[in-house]
């Protein structure tokens, strides 16, 4: 196959181009009536990712990573910064069809005519994207913006590929130059697993590629750059990302860390916020916060051992000493069990009741997030990798009842809300949890 013929490989967006026509024809229909506002208004608001819903499975939106910021979620992001002026450069390696530029036009001042402040702003907005259709639209998108607070009704003589000639068709990851002259960096990257790069010291095996478009723009931005990054919650709080945040630590001075929530209604992922400075050879990792400050009463830890139970089912042989055996089907929450019917072979380690355990698999929202069982018995029990095992450290049936009750109280749900957003709760964040009102029995 010849590289013209490889490169002529249809687009996975091109049903977008409908969409496009109708971006294009409302940019040239230049009447500013409270009609075309009000489509104006649809059109920067949450339309261009409605549009791409409809004609992209989210198979598809997921393989690209194609979930655009909603008007709430991206204001919120730019607002987390102040003082952007004239000189300000903003750049979005992963721009999509523009709504974080979008969101920063909005701060920027216009100048006394409307091209006049499509030529400023085409040197202060910069982006990159992998698609063709998407790039289009952010340009048009930027244009319509500027035309409606301008409440202009000149016509332009330039197409609007004219203008923003630095948001443009090309890889994030490789791009250097736009990442060099911004003094803002606007993320949200793609979230879908990659590998990571032979010799990477923060990550081995597969990451998710927003950790990989976070290290690129703060090893190739210059010193003093400011990023407002919209980024998945199992960076901030997952265990395997913790060399990630050390990373991140060495070459920036984190402003803020704030944990958002769903990301919206179709990519059901849990999103953090965070704004820092490039800030190369930085001394100070240490004041890094990604998670709430460690409380200085006593926690679980105090009192209990805390372990991922070791039996991985579908990976482990079935050999070794037949022990009783539990997962999260076989125990219901908030019940003390004694009696395991449920066997397998196993040649790692069981646990000796009395014990707690509760769920791995937990989100804000649920009835508890913590949601445990009592177990009880005389003999080891083997337990699945979904479950997470509680020692007590003095072995008494009744601290395991303690703690329990404690697991299934509102202020639990809430520390875990704040500390783990994400799916699955860590033995970390597990033995982090405060036992205001425990009284240790003896
Ligand atoms: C999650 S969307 C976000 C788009 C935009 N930043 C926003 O907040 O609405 C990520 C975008 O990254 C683009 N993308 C994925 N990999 C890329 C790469 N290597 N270089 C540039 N863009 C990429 C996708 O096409 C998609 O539009």
């Amino acid at each position: 196959m010849t590289a013209a013929l490889k490169r002529a490989k249809p687009s996975p967006f091109r049903d977008y181009a409908a969409y496009l026509s109708r971006l294009r024809r409302l940019v040239g229909d230049s009447n500013g009536d409270a009609e075309w506002n009000n489509r104006v208004d649809a059109a920067l608001n949450g339309q261009a990712s409605v549009e791409l819903r409809r004609i992209a499975p989210v198979e598809i939106r997921r393989k690209f990573g194609a979930f655009f910021t909603g008007t709430e979620l991206s204001s919120k992001l730019i607002g987390t910064c102040s003082g952007f002026g004239a000189k300000s450069v903003f750049y979005d390696p992963t721009c999509g069809m523009g709504d974080l530029l979008v969101a920063a036009a909005r701060k920027l001042p216009l100048c006394d005519t409307l091209p006049n402040t499509l030529r400023q702003w085409s040197k202060q907005l910069t982006g990159t994207d992998l698609h063709r259709e998407f790039i289009d639209g952010a340009r048009m998108r930027l244009v319509l913006l500027a035309r409606q607070r301008h409440k202009s009704q000149e016509r332009l003589e330039a197409s609007e590929s004219e203008f923003f000639p630095n948001i443009r068709v090309a890889d994030g990851l490789k791009e250097t130059d736009l990442y060099s002259r911004a003094s803002h960096l606007l993320l949200n990257p793609p979230f879908g697993q990659v590998a990571s790069a032979l010799g990477c010291e923060w990550a081995g095996g597969r990451i998710t590629g927003a950790a990989a478009f976070v290290v690129a723009a703060l090893e190739r931005a210059k010193s003093g750059t400011r990023m407002l990054a919209i980024l998945p919650e199992v960076l901030r709080s997952g265990s395997f990302t913790e060399q990630w945040r050390k990373r991140v630590c060495e070459v920036a001075k984190i402003h803020l860390v704030q944990p958002y929530g769903i990301f919206d209604d179709s990519a059901d992922v849990d999103v953090f916020l965070l704004d820092l400075s490039v800030q190369a050879d930085n001394r100070t990792p240490a004041s890094c916060r990604w998670t709430p400050p460690p409380v200085t009463c006593t926690t679980i830890a105090d009192f209990f051992d805390v372990h991922v139970g070791r039996v991985v089912p579908h990976r482990d042989e079935e050999r070794g000493p037949l022990r009783r055996y539990i997962h999260p089907r076989n125990i219901p929450v908030g019940t003390e069990v004694t009696r395991i019917v449920e066997k397998r072979r196993h040649s790692g380690k069981a646990y000796q009741p009395p014990f707690v355990v509760i769920r791995r698999t937990s989100r804000p929202g649920d009835r508890y997030r913590a949601a445990a069982t009592v177990i009880l018995g005389k003999r080891p029990v083997a337990v699945e990798n979904h479950l997470i095992v509680c020692e007590p450290h003095n072995k008494s049936v009744a601290a395991c009842r303690s703690l329990m009750a404690e697991f299934h109280t509102q202020g639990v749900n809430e520390f875990l809300d704040q500390r783990i957003r994400c799916r699955h709760l860590t033995v970390g964040s597990v033995r982090e949890i405060p036992l205001n009102s425990f009284d240790q029995p003896a």
